[in-house]
């Protein structure tokens, strides 16, 4: 279990920027670092230093917050690589396991190595009996989301052997705890508020046909894992499992800069996702399918996206990084059709609104202007739906996958000598000082 994450790295060039401050006249050199490919970066980590001056980035629309080797992203050309290798041929040809190794520690695994990692994540996806009282504290109407966050945050009380985060060792074995019982986790947050049975894991069984099996068996009988569904699961886990330096990934590696441990950490990174501007979309974009309801009601909510004096928007389109078509949805677009029928859903009226959707979208200007593509909650889903998850878990699956994402990042942070605290500035823009006034005299 102790093997290790490559280390980030990142190269000084012989560039420079040159900043002149107009006030003074004076001028300053600032590094420029290149790496393996994707925009260099000028390196402010002198600047407050020799010119009493921040940035000013809100968003961090141009700001690297850390070097990393784990994912690629070309937002213009609509390319994402996981170490290396491109997207699409990790959903062809890969099984989430496989990516989930390549994530963690660098490198797609040879069938010994494999095994040995398949072996490890099953024998620990059993979650601590006592946490099964825990789900009993929560409403029967609670959002699996909310069950999640509190859940996996509370995984620190229940696994004090793996929170030292000094501890190579245990650091990795948090790691495999959290890959491994997040479906579990994930299941018994669906099946909870249905008042269902929790439905024990399976070693005979891939991590996706246990996460199925968990999720729709009952203990009445036997549940028939159709082949279909375990696939279309196992690419959408892996389409889900990175993505660079998110809102959710950054807030784990915030979390995680002040040495907080590994399970607090996800567990703030599963509340940054939750949003629906975030993993919150998948569920928005069935939701708003729904209200447009019927082809001729698109042009009116086309409209209404275009409209700055109303606060709707198109969910599942646009996206921070990619202005162009996000890979992940093209590959879902593809199978979405396939999934469908080998699920034998004939003529799926929300995605025939989606496609009718997203074919309008692209010729409107105002879209096209703003390079505003469908990303990949707008088909995701559709295909969820169709294997049988109510809108509400849609955000949980994607915090399934994200784990190993986020795990991965976590590690790397913690083994990057140059990692500090992330404590960003601000400009202060309220009073300046003023004398107190006692409060009968307000
Ligand atoms: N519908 C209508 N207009 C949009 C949309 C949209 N979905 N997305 C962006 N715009 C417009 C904005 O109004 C803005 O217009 P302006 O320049 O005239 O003010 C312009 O496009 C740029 O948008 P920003 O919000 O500034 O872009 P930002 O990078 O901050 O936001 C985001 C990206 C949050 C994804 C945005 O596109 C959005 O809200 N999309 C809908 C929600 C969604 O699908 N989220 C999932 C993201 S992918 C993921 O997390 C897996």
């Amino acid at each position: 279990m102790a093997q290790q994450t490559p280390m980030a790295k990142s190269e000084s060039t012989s560039d420079t920027v040159t900043l002149v401050d107009n006030a003074t006249g004076k001028r300053f050199e600032l590094p420029v670092l290149g790496g393996s490919e994707g925009p260099r970066v000028i390196d402010i980590r002198s600047l407050y230093g020799e010119t009493g001056m921040f940035t000013y980035d809100p968003g961090f629309t141009s700001t690297a917050s850390c070097d990393s080797q784990i994912t690629f992203i070309d937002g213009d050309d609509g390319i994402l690589r996981h170490r290396g290798y491109p997207i699409e041929d990790l959903a062809e040809n890969c099984d989430f396991l496989e990516v989930a190794h390549m994530l963690l520690f660098g490198e797609l695994p040879d069938r010994a190595t494999y095994e040995k990692f398949a072996h490890d994540i099953t024998y620990h996806t059993m979650v601590h009996e006592q946490l099964l009282y825990f789900y009993r504290g929560f409403r029967r109407d609670a959002h699996p989301m909310a069950i999640m966050v509190g859940v996996v945050g509370a995984l620190s009380a229940f696994y004090h052997d793996s929170t030292d985060i000094s501890d190579p060792h245990q650091c990795m074995v948090a790691s495999y705890r959290l890959i491994a019982k997040m479906p579990t986790i994930a299941a018994m947050a669906f099946k909870y508020p249905m008042g269902q049975p929790f439905m024990y894991p399976r070693n005979d069984l891939s991590y996706a046909e246990n996460f199925l099996y968990m999720t729709f068996a009952v203990p009445a009988e036997e549940y028939h894992i159709s082949p279909v569904l375990a696939r279309a699961m196992e690419r959408i886990l892996i389409l889900h499992a990175d993505h660079e330096q998110n809102a959710s990934t950054s807030t784990v590696r915030l979390a995680g800069s002040s040495a907080a441990n590994p399970f607090a950490c996800i567990a703030a990174g599963i509340a940054s996702l939750w949003g629906p501007a975030h993993g919150g979309a998948n569920e928005a974009v069935l939701d708003m399918l729904t209200e447009i309801g019927s082809k001729d009601q698109i042009g009116e909510f086309i409209n209404r996206a275009k409209d700055k004096d109303d606060p709707f928007r198109l969910m599942g389109f646009g996206h921070r990084v990619y202005k162009n078509y996000d890979p992940r949805a093209a590959v879902l677009r593809k199978s979405a059709h396939e999934v469908l029928d080998e699920l034998g859903v004939k003529d799926e009226p929300l995605l025939e609104l989606a496609l009718e959707l997203e074919r309008i979208a692209l010729e409107d200007d105002y879209f096209v202007e703003k390079k505003l593509f469908p990303n990949v909650d707008f088909y995701s889903g559709i295909i969820l739906r169709a294997m049988g998850f109510p809108n509400s878990m849609f955000t949980v699956l994607f915090a399934l996958a994200r784990t190993v994402g986020w795990v991965a990042q976590w590690n790397e942070m913690i083994q990057d000598p140059t990692q500090r605290i992330g404590r960003p500035r601000q400009l202060y823009t309220g009073e300046t000082k003023r004398d107190f006034v006692p409060m009968d005299q307000r």
